[in-house]
Order: structure tokens, then C-alpha cells, then sequence
């Protein structure tokens, strides 16, 4: 049994019926390259039947070589078919399993909303910041000094009893006002300075709907050379201008231990007069205690509750809702 022309050829017709049955039924690509190595690789079947065509005769040669050629294309062929009926099902496979169905209902995720008071305070910091202020802060727990007596309020003072304080054991106190934070700053820092202080206050006020016992303030303060009423005045009105638009406000003359002269502002709201913030010039006794020279520098401030500009904002009647974690009125925002 040696290398007969027609057993050499029967033997290929026999590889490639062999072959095309094995390389259809085959269904891995992994299992696919075995078989191209089994039938075609270089130590593959293919080429050990070539290898005995050495010992055929001249003439039967071309004829066995054709032959060999039409099995490798045919195994070829049967090869390429295979693996593109395989790999199309493998991006079948792959586009069911990741297939999404759009018509499913999706997961409900509650949108949350900015806090009524702090969207308000978010507004006023960035029209401050448009200014060229930067924003500082101060502790909620204060000593009597930087709560009133830098603040040119003497422990025997009668304006200490405009504001009714928490006093701890210790002697200290919640502070009842953001002004505090002005004497923290002035002494750390050298003028020009422009800040502007959000914060936390409290008060032993009886709550009411306009009324907390604790609330939120802002405090403007500029200090810098040959700063006067009227830069109070413009400050303060394109900050009311940026937080309402374009409604009336008035100056009117009034009293603070920390400035003089004082203000306040009154905004023109639904037909009355609406008292927003307290203002004025920096006492230069308030100066003098964060140890700047009056004779050379001039400087303003303000202070407003940011709940009442919030109830302004959005006509809100009660300040108590606002604290009430009630979600049916909070998700109006
Ligand atoms: N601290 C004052 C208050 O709580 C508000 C205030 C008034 C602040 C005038 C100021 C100011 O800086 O100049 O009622």
C-alpha cells in the first residue's frame, strides 16, 4: 500500500470528504483553527499526502497535484464558510445579550432641589463675588468680645438689649449676628478688604412666622481709603437690583452700635415698605479695636437675614415651613 496514483488520489478525496464533513459540524472558532491545523497546518494532513507525491512518475504528477489542489481549495473554501457562519452567530449572540429593551419602565430617581435658603444665599454670594468680594467665615460660638464689645458695645450698652443672646455656662455665647465675623477678619487682615459672611445666627426670639430662634445672615463689609455713603448706597442697590430686579428701595436713617452713621433699607414689595438689611459706616471705634487708623481708612457694612429675603423671594408667608421637612413644599423650589 505505497504511493499508487489512484490510491493517492483516493486518499485526498477521501481527506476532503473527511474534512468538510468534521469542519461543518464544528461549532467554535477555537475548534475551527484546530481543524485548519489538523488539515492544512504545516505538519497538517494535507501536506503529508503532498509530501508523498515525490515518489509518483512524471506524467502522474501534474494530474495528483491538480487533484491535491481542488481538495486544499475545497477544505479551504469549506473552512472560510465556517467561520463566517461562526463568527456572524457569535454578533447574533452578542447583539441579543446585549440588546435593551427601550419600551422597559425605567427606575425612578427623585430629582433633588436646591434649599430655599440656601438658593437665596447661593444668589447674593454670586452677586458679591461679581463684585470682587470674597466670602469668609467665623465661628457660631463667639466670645463677648468679638459678638459685641469690638463691635464698640460695652457690657453695659443699651443696644445689647436690641438682641436677646444665648449665653453658655462658660461665658460664652451663640453669636446673635455675622458682624462678628468682620472683627475675625479685620484682625487677620490688612485693608483694602471686601468680604462678604454668610452664616448661622441665634437668637432667643419667640418663634412666630417671621421669626426664629435660629436664622441665617449675611454680612457685607468694605474697608479701604476714601470709601463713603454714597459707595454704601451704590453697593447696596446693585445687590438689591441683582437679587429683585428693579424694585424702589429707600435709605432711612437708623441706629447701630458699629456704625455711624446707620441705616436701613427698605425695598418696596407689593405695595409697602418692606425692612430688608441694616447698614452704615464703620465706627472708627470698631476700627481703632482691630487696630486700623481711622484718619486713614473708611469702610462700610451690611447685614441681612437671609430667611426674610428667601419669604421675599418667594412669597412665602410662614418661615416655620421652611424648617418643617415638609417635601410637598420643599419640592416647589
Ligand atoms: N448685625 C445687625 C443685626 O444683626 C445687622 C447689621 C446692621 C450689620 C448694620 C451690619 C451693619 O454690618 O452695618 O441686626
Amino acid at each position: 500500500m505505497t504511493n499508487q496514483p489512484n490510491n493517492l488520489e483516493a486518499q485526498l478525496l477521501a481527506l476532503q470528504e473527511e474534512g468538510e464533513k468534521a469542519i461543518s459540524a464544528v461549532n467554535t472558532l477555537e475548534s475551527l483553527e484546530e481543524l485548519r491545523v489538523s488539515y492544512l497546518g504545516k505538519k497538517g494532513q494535507m501536506g503529508t499526502l503532498l509530501r508523498s507525491m515525490g515518489k509518483l512518475s512524471a506524467e502522474e504528477r501534474p494530474k495528483i497535484g491538480a487533484i491535491a489542489n481542488t481538495v486544499k481549495e475545497a477544505l479551504q473554501a469549506s473552512l472560510d464558510k465556517q467561520r463566517h457562519a461562526l463568527e456572524s452567530a457569535q454578533i447574533q449572540a452578542q447583539l441579543e445579550s446585549e440588546s435593551l429593551d427601550v419600551t422597559m419602565p425605567g427606575i425612578y430617581r427623585p430629582q433633588g432641589k436646591i434649599y430655599p435658603i440656601n438658593g437665596t444665599l447661593d444668589r447674593a454670594l454670586d452677586i458679591f463675588v461679581g463684585m470682587g468680594y470674597t466670602v469668609a467665615s467665623g465661628p457660631e460660638m463667639e466670645t463677648d468680645y468679638y459678638n459685641f464689645e469690638a463691635l464698640n458695645t460695652p457690657p453695659d450698652h443699651p443696644a445689647r438689649d436690641m438682641q436677646d443672646t444665648f449665653y453658655l455656662p462658660d461665658g460664652n455665647l451663640l453669636r446673635t449676628h455675622t458682624s462678628s465675623v468682620q472683627i475675625r477678619y479685620m484682625e487677620r487682615s490688612e485693608p483694602p478688604i471686601r468680604i462678604v459672611a454668610p452664616g448661622r445666627v441665634y437668637r432667643r426670639d419667640t418663634v412666630d412666622a417671621t421669626h426664629a430662634a435660629v436664622f441665617h445672615q449675611l454680612e457685607l463689609l468694605a474697608v479701604d481709603e476714601g470709601l463713603t455713603f454714597s459707595d454704601l448706597k451704590g453697593t447696596i442697590k446693585v445687590f438689591l437690583q441683582g437679587m429683585f430686579g428693579d424694585l424702589p428701595i429707600r435709605f432711612r436713617a437708623s441706629y447701630f452700635p458699629f456704625t455711624e452713621p446707620s441705616a436701613e433699607v427698605d425695598l418696596q414689595w407689593n405695595g409697602r415698605w418692606l425692612e430688608v438689611m441694616g447698614c452704615g459706616m464703620v465706627d472708627p471705634n470698631v476700627l481703632k479695636a482691630v487696630g486700623y487708623d481711622p484718619e486713614v481708612y473708611t469702610g462700610f457694612a451690611a447685614g441681612f437675614g437671609v430667611e426674610r429675603f428667601a419669604m421675599v423671594l418667594h412669597q412665602l408667608d410662614d418661615i416655620r415651613r421652611v424648617y418643617a421637612s415638609d417635601l410637598r413644599f420643599l419640592r416647589q423650589f
